[in-house]
């Protein structure tokens, strides 16, 4: 059962201050220890994707189970660098890296996961200038549709990621003339939340098994295939399976992918990791009674968790504080808002609940992925502090300025 069920969590939690994210640390230690031994079994090497959620804690942890980490900015290499992760297990990916972010991971260390032939062509004569060799994978853009939300399929055409077919032959060519680079591998990553792993990333690894064929046969050792991450979780029932099915993951891509010796296979997995041990751990401020719909007004919105307004996201919603309560039937409709300045901030719309009152603890589950580390300040509003399974006595206290 996820730690922040527990009815002796709950009686505590009322005294807390709202909104905070509350990371059940066993959740994540029994879902890192899986991806572990299953990386051990199917022989891949695992980077976690460190903006799925950039929490110190828990970068820690993972940093120190041995898995490495995926950045997407210059300040993602160095907090990860000030985490655990030793430079060497590193890599920097993203779009659009600025000449100073390039830089500064040049000197740290990290390796690079290139996405252009101009940033190749960049990243190279930075490298010269600093006297120091950069190690670059080259990400390609596949053109397979990953059958999830068109705000997070990455590789189709559609798309603005990695390199395109007919980049190929100038990529040889480039990487020919390249003297500060060592050609590691090619990075493939086609979407994110992927439910139908078996289809999509049996379509993955035939499109890689012939990209790759077709540098190795042109003199591109490609000792590194990287099929970035995208494992999906059950949003709907989060207590069903809180631990994704890695098992098929790993075991289709480590069945379909051709490796020659010598070769290794990574993934990037980072909502699979974290999405399942986070809550926000809200209040219901107001109960708004209005001409055709019933609201619960809470106090967490959509700046601290912005995947309902972005895109249309479904968090499963529970009210805590009626656990305690005797046990009422689901049968009240709401809608469920928050307190931001924007229609869109809603976090479900015609939800059945239990009847519902003021200060009521209400539970957004499945928020530990791009929950957190999405949050903003917008309306100036605080952001939530992290409430950890381990030391829960740690958490800010609510003041009572009702009853004063
Ligand atoms: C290149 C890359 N790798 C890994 C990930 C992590 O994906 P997920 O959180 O779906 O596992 C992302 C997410 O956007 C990504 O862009």
């Amino acid at each position: 059962m996820n730690k922040m069920l527990d009815v002796n969590n709950i009686e505590f939690f009322e005294k807390v201050e709202t909104p905070f994210w509350f990371y059940d640390m066993d959740l994540l230690r029994a879902t890192v220890g899986k991806v572990v031994s299953l990386a051990g079994r199917y022989g891949i090497d695992v980077h976690y994707a460190v903006k799925a959620n950039e929490e110190k804690r828990i970068l820690e942890y993972i940093s120190s189970m041995g898995l490495g980490a995926d950045c997407v900015s210059g300040n993602e290499v160095i907090h990860a660098r000030d985490c655990g992760f030793p430079a060497d297990r590193i890599v920097f990916a993203g779009v659009g890296k600025s000449d100073r972010e390039i830089a500064d991971a040049l000197k740290a260390g990290a390796s690079f996961n290139c996405e252009s032939l101009q940033e190749i062509f960049i990243v190279n004569a930075m490298a010269s200038r600093l006297g120091i060799r950069a190690k670059v994978s080259v990400r390609i853009n596949p053109g397979v549709d990953a059958h999830t939300h068109r705000y997070i399929t990455t590789g189709t055409y559609e798309n603005k990621f990695g390199i395109s077919d007919y980049e190929f032959a100038p990529l040889v060519d480039l990487l020919g003339r390249c003297s500060c680079i060592d050609f590691t591998g090619l990075h493939f990553h086609v979407g994110s939340q992927i439910t139908d792993v078996e289809e999509v990333f049996s379509l993955v690894c035939t499109r890689v098994n012939s990209i790759v064929e077709w540098f190795e046969k042109r003199g591109l050792e490609v000792r590194n295939i990287n099929l970035g991450g995208g494992l999906g979780v059950d949003y709907e029932d989060p207590d069903g399976q809180p631990i994704a099915d890695f098992e098929t993951w790993f075991g289709t891509v480590s069945g379909k992918i051709r490796r020659r010796a010598g070769q290794s296979l990574h993934l990037e997995p980072g909502r699979s990791i974290v999405a399942q041990c986070g809550t926000l751990v809200s209040r219901v401020l107001f109960v708004k009674v209005g001409e055709t719909k019933n609201f619960l007004i809470l106090d967490a919105g959509m700046n601290d968790l912005i995947r309902p307004a972005l895109y249309g996201a479904y968090h499963r919603i529970e009210n805590l504080s009626a656990r305690l309560r005797p046990n009422l039937p689901q049968s009240q409709v709401y809608d469920v808002v928050g307190p931001v300045c924007e229609s869109s901030d809603v976090w479900g719309a015609g939800r059945f609940l239990p009847l519902s009152v003021r200060g009521d603890l209400m539970a957004i589950r499945s928020a530990g992925a791009y929950g957190q580390s999405m949050s903003s300040r917008y309306n100036l509003r605080d952001l939530a502090p992290a409430v950890y399974s381990d030391d829960m006595h740690g958490a800010r206290l609510r003041t009572e300025y009702f009853q004063e």
